[in-house]
């Protein structure tokens, strides 16, 4: 565990460049209906161009990415006056590590373990198998960031301080890490922030009611010792910030600062977070950033993932630039939770509906999460959905599972013509039909080991989740206001 720390701590900003190849493939019609994807062979490699080969089998390509960013504006379409108002964060990037495939999975499982037991009246009840196979694991209200998170840049204080965020949906308070970091700061790759340097910082008491409202919202409280309000977050995987719970300006663009940000200024900061400065805490509850800008953005934001580090993708305040194309499904609710809830109905391989009762998914519920890498599906659903996928594949060579994947293919030697994946579609509550993308249906550690980008879980009763890679090049709104999550097709490459 410790060993694999100080490795962590080598870690800059590099990328898992699953680099399939931007025209994806033929898609192959019959009668009108599309049957099938064909991915190009080559596409399934790292990309060489930009890539440091792994020099270890079952690294995954990794390649330092520049993570620069670029602010385009749109217009808004909100309920103020049509000021523009919208902002895009251009820049969003797959991040990974050095980490091995095996340790990303496991941080993943790590997550989604932790979510599992926040949400969970069984606390104890996680996914037995895989969560010994986790280190450091779940502390209570922990969560784990583990690789394939997304980053956008941020300035924070006056002067501005540009900071690359990790964007998180599934947590809510935004923080970086702070001189003079009295406890311990991780390397990043900007200097690290300094309040004193920033006229507009400005400490919270302990008694302001302020400081008691992020109790309320889930951190750890620690206040005899100070006049100041202190937080403090442990992850699901151990990693910790903590530090002074503080006000400061918050400048996406020029035109769009925001003046009093809560915020975390971390100046004991321990875990997987390396290389990144902080935070976007992008959840449901109160100290989220959509919830304190919501009177510019309507709480209301979306997002797109790259399928590669070769694109950029986007994440965008306000409601401007959502396509008409957009299909919504209502957020439900989770207890005590800053999760944003949704029901999965039903699953589509190909043409095929899976039969599977309705009470599978009604009965644990389902999330959609930005920082889950893998989603989780069901035992009863992912067999079903196993069971459909193997069969549409049966014309290639089986390859053994690695942790969570189950289903893999070996298409050494195969030609790009050869390889045909099914279409798979998800049903969510509301009429919603949403396609994924190929991208988010594979996922490639070498060649000769493809897998089935699912995993079930080891209870019925333990909540679903939509992961990232399967919402891969959608366009992903979530609108608070509206109490309703949308996917659109297309949203970036
Ligand atoms: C905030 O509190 C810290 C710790 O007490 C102190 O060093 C710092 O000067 C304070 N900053 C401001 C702007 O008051
Ligand atoms: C498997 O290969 C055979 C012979 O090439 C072909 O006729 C069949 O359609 C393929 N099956 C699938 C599911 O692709």
């Amino acid at each position: 565990m410790r060993n694999m720390r100080k490795l962590l701590n080598i870690i800059v900003i590099l990328c898992v460049c699953l680099d399939w190849v931007r025209t994806e493939g033929s898609e192959q019609r019959e009668s009108g209906k599309v049957y099938s994807h064909t991915i190009q062979v080559s596409s399934l490699f790292p990309s060489s161009s930009s890539c440091v080969l792994p020099s270890k089998g079952d690294y995954l390509c990794q390649c330092i990415i520049s993570c620069f960013i670029h602010l385009k504006r749109s217009r808004r379409s909100t309920w103020r006056t049509g000021r523009a108002r919208a902002r895009v964060l251009a820049g969003v990037k797959l991040r990974a590590s050095t980490m091995t495939i095996d340790e990303i999975l496991r941080h993943d499982q790590a997550r989604v373990n932790s979510i599992h037991s926040k949400l969970s009246k069984k606390a104890t009840d996680g996914d037995g198998v895989t969560q010994s196979q986790s280190t450091d694991l779940p502390a209570k209200n922990g969560r784990t960031l583990g690789s394939g998170n997304y980053v956008v840049t941020v300035g924070i204080g006056t002067p501005k301080h540009d900071l690359s965020l990790v964007f998180d949906t599934g947590s809510d308070l935004t923080w970086t890490q702070c001189e003079p970091c009295r406890g311990s700061c991780y390397p990043q790759k900007e200097p690290i922030f300094n309040p004193s340097s920033s006229s507009s910082y400005s400490n919270i008491s302990c008694s302001s009611p302020v400081c008691a409202s992020r109790t309320s919202e889930g951190l750890l409280s620690r206040c005899s010792a100070s006049p100041n309000c202190l937080y403090g977050i442990r992850y699901g995987d151990g990693s910790t910030t903590t530090g002074f719970f503080s006000t400061e300006k918050f400048t996406l663009t020029p035109s769009d600062v925001f003046d009093g940000v809560n915020f975390g200024c971390g100046e004991d900061n321990e875990g997987l977070f390396h290389g990144v400065a902080g935070l976007l805490g992008l959840g449901r509850g109160k100290l989220s950033f959509p919830s304190q800008t919501k009177n510019t953005y309507n709480n209301i934001f979306s997002y797109c993932l790259p399928s590669s580090p070769n694109y950029i993708g986007h994440l965008t305040f306000g409601s401007a630039g959502t396509s008409n194309a957009v299909k919504y499904t209502p957020i439900s609710s989770f207890p005590r939770a800053s999760l944003y809830g949704l029901g999965i109905e039903g699953i589509t391989v190909d043409d095929q509906k899976l039969e599977i009762p309705s009470t599978v998914f009604s009965t644990p519920g389902a999330i959609i999460d930005s920082g889950t890498v893998i989603s989780r599906l069901p035992p009863k659903a992912y067999e079903a959905l196993r069971t459909a996928f193997k069969a549409k594949m049966s014309n290639y060579t089986a390859a053994p599972g690695r942790l969570i994947f189950d289903t893999c293919y070996d298409f050494t030697g195969l030609k790009t013509a050869d390889i045909r994946i099914p279409r798979i579609a998800f049903s969510f509550s509301g009429g919603t039909d949403v396609e994924l993308s190929p991208k988010g249906i594979m996922y490639t550690i070498t060649m000769s080991q493809v897998c089935l980008a699912f995993a079930g879980n080891v209870n019925d009763d333990s909540v679903a989740v939509f992961g990232n890679t399967q919402q891969k090049t959608l366009q992903v709104v979530h609108d608070g206001a509206g109490g309703r999550v949308g996917f659109a097709p297309n949203g970036c490459n």
